[in-house]
């Protein structure tokens, strides 16, 4: 039987917790516990080795700043920054409809359950985007469903929508399909994503 680094562990028992008490709606939890459920089950760890890509290094620590965070996301902003340095960061892949200029430059993704993050699988994605500050992300569209737990300011938007600021521990469901956009301000956006990829 495969078993499950500790450190890795303690992030999924982390999310888990921080993702239940801030979801908002009913898809959500639901989302949220089938999610959960599957990482029960372990996958093997992938081979990629850890990589930081330039704007983790830049924005990264002003990003997380776990004493400035609230209880409930204090365990989660920890066992992030411990798995962290396993974690090969990339850049979006895909159109860029409606990003800013310096979007190639200004974001990183970080893939820890899900194609080529730390334990790779194919039912469950759960990761997390940084944006620079005055980044905005591209317009996009997945066929999983998908739940949102922010940790820092930033704006987000639903089918062209008006944006709308989750602040910190802001959570969110995009419905299968849904077009989204994320943007920062004047600060870093940190936000992690939950996708339920199974099923769909
Ligand atoms: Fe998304």
């Amino acid at each position: 039987m495969t078993t499950r680094d500790s450190a890795l562990q303690t992030f999924v028992d982390a999310a888990e917790a921080a993702f239940g008490h801030y979801a908002q709606d009913d898809a959500s939890r639901v989302s949220i516990d089938r999610c959960f459920a599957a990482l029960r089950e372990v996958a093997p760890t992938g081979d990629q080795a850890g990589h930081r890509l330039t704007v983790c290094e830049e924005w990264l620590p002003q990003a997380i700043q776990p004493d400035t965070l609230p209880a409930p996301l204090l365990p989660l902003a920890d066992a992030f920054l411990v798995i962290e340095p396993q974690i090969h960061w990339r850049p979006r892949t895909g159109d860029t409809t409606n990003a800013s200029e310096n979007f190639a430059q200004g974001h990183a993704n970080a893939m820890i359950f899900g194609p080529g993050g730390i334990e790779p699988r194919t039912d469950v994605w759960l990761g997390a985007s940084l944006l620079a500050p005055h980044v905005r992300y591209p317009d996009h569209t997945h066929p999983p469903e998908e739940t949102y737990l922010v940790l820092t300011d930033g704006e987000f938007s639903q089918n062209d929508g008006p944006w709308f600021t989750p602040g910190v521990g802001g959570s969110f469901h995009n419905t299968p399909g849904i077009l989204h956009a994320m943007r920062s301000g004047e600060s870093p956006l940190f936000a992690f994503w939950l996708l339920r990829a199974k099923d769909i």
